[in-house]
């Protein structure tokens, strides 16, 4: 059935499939149906997907998005020097997801060290290292910290346009400091990557490399009566002052989140003079609130109404903003360094306007 279902572009024997797999936990053994069955249902061949689908009327996927958005440029990165992050140098024809060889590969499996945007390289990621090719987002604090060099924090910038991290960074926010993926503040310091326990530190000992779903009972031997990933807690600091340490480390994320949308509004209308929206699922997410309501209007979210009133201080702080809202998974990939961004955003748009950060614990 599987053959059947790749195609002629498959080979089982091009497979290698003894490498990749790393150490991992004992599993029970998996037939081959069950894995091709598993993958089918997964994201990652869903050929009616918006990022497989993006390229279908122009015929082509540039060398700058084919890495990640198909498994002939996932493969041809692999074969090339991979100086740089994320690119090679030609355009590829869509409509291959990322299949059975965009990870089953003699280059993939030999994988070690893998580049990110901020040109930081990290080594010895195993079997996951493939998986960071792709999630790990496309901008970072040094393109940041490029575009508003020598501009005054609060003066509105013609020439500034919002930074997009990209989507589902999950491996630059498991790095954390060591490959600077979110906007990271002069002076403060960030945490490294998440030291989770060894057995469950990488992509494919968490999730199931196939499905892509994480089984809670792999949590539950440790992290004891959790029914949801968002309950794991064992941080003791209170980080968002409400008294409460045993809620889940995902709740405090969700409060200074929203704190910083609240934040990012005021700053907006009282230092920008502009007030500003955020729309989740609509490029380039951050538009001008016409009606100055607070809240989405119909009509808001569209490009010619893109928010263009950007100050440095803004800026990074939308950065960081965006940078959590599309990694989904940030509280259990390094929960201190999403808390570290979200704070630090807070605390500098404080310098301009009235934000309270009382009660706030950094961890
Ligand atoms: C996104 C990357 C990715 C894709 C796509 C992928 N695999 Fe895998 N596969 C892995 C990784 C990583 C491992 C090693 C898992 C581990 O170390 O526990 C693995 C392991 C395996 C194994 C060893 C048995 C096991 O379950 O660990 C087989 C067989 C396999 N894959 C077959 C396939 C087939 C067939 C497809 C296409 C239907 C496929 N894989 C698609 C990443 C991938
Ligand atoms: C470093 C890897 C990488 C590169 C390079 C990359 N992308 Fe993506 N992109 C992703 C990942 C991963 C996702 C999937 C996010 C998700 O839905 O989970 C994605 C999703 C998307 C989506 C769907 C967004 C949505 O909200 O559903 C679009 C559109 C897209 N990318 C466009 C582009 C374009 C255009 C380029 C080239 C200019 C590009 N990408 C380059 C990794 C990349
Ligand atoms: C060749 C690039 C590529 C590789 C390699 C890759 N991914 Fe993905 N991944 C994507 C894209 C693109 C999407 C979005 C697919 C879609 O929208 O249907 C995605 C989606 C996902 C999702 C679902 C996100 C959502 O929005 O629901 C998870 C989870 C995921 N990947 C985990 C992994 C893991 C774990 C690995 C390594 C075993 C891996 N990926 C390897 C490109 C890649
Ligand atoms: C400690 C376990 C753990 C590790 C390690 C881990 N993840 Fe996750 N990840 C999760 C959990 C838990 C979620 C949230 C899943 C949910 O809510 O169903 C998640 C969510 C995600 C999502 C978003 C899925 C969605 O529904 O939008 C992506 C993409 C993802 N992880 C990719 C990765 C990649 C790539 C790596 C390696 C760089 C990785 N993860 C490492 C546990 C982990
Ligand atoms: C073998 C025991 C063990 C298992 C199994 C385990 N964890 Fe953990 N987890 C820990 C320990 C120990 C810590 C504390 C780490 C630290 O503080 O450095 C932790 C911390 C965490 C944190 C940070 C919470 C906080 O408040 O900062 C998250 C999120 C997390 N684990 C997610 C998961 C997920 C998701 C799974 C299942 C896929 C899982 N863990 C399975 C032992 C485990």
């Amino acid at each position: 059935m599987w053959k059947k279902v790749l195609g002629a572009t498959f080979v089982l024997a091009a497979l290698n499939l003894s490498a990749g797999a790393g150490q991992a936990q004992e599993q029970p053994p998996r037939s081959l149906t069950d894995i091709v069955e598993a993958w089918l249902a997964s994201p990652h061949a869903d050929r009616s997907s918006e990022a497989f689908t993006h390229w279908n009327e122009d015929g082509e996927i540039p060398g700058s998005c084919a890495v990640c958005h198909s498994s002939e440029g996932a493969r041809d990165f692999l074969r090339s020097d991979r100086s740089v992050a994320g690119v090679i140098d030609h355009p590829v024809a869509p409509g291959l997801q990322v299949d059975c060889a965009a990870c089953h590969n003699s280059a993939a499996s030999s994988l070690d060290a893998v580049i990110f945007p901020s040109g930081e390289s990290v080594a010895a990621m195993g079997s996951s290292a493939i998986c960071a090719v792709c999630h790990q987002g496309r901008q970072s604090t040094d393109n940041v910290t490029t575009a508003v060099d020598g501009m005054d924090e609060d003066a509105v910038q013609a020439d500034l346009a919002f930074i997009n991290v990209h989507y589902a960074p999950a491996a630059a926010t498991q790095m954390g400091g060591l490959v600077r993926g979110g906007y990271q503040y002069d002076g403060k310091d960030y945490a490294g990557r998440f030291s989770h326990v060894p057995d469950l530190n990488t992509c494919a000992s968490c999730h199931s490399p196939h499905s892509l779903k994480v089984e809670i009972a792999t949590c539950t031997t440790c992290h004891k009566d959790i029914t949801e990933f968002r309950a794991i807690r064992t941080t003791r600091i209170d980080i968002d002052g409400d008294g409460d340490t045993t809620e889940g480390i995902a709740d405090p994320i969700e409060t200074l989140h929203a704190r910083l949308d609240a934040a990012i509004r005021a700053y907006s209308a009282e230092v920008a003079g502009a007030p500003i929206i955020y729309a989740s699922g609509a490029f380039p997410y951050f538009f001008n609130d016409s009606d100055g309501d607070g809240a989405l209007t119909e009509g808001e979210a569209a490009f010619p109404n893109r928010y263009q009133s950007w100050t440095p201080r803004l800026l990074k702080a939308a950065y960081n903003y965006q940078f959590i809202a599309k990694d989904k998974g940030a509280f259990s990939h390094n929960p201190h360094y999403a808390i570290q961004l979200l704070y630090d955003s807070l605390e500098d748009l404080s310098k301009s306007v009235d934000v309270d950060m009382a009660g706030l614990n950094r961890p």
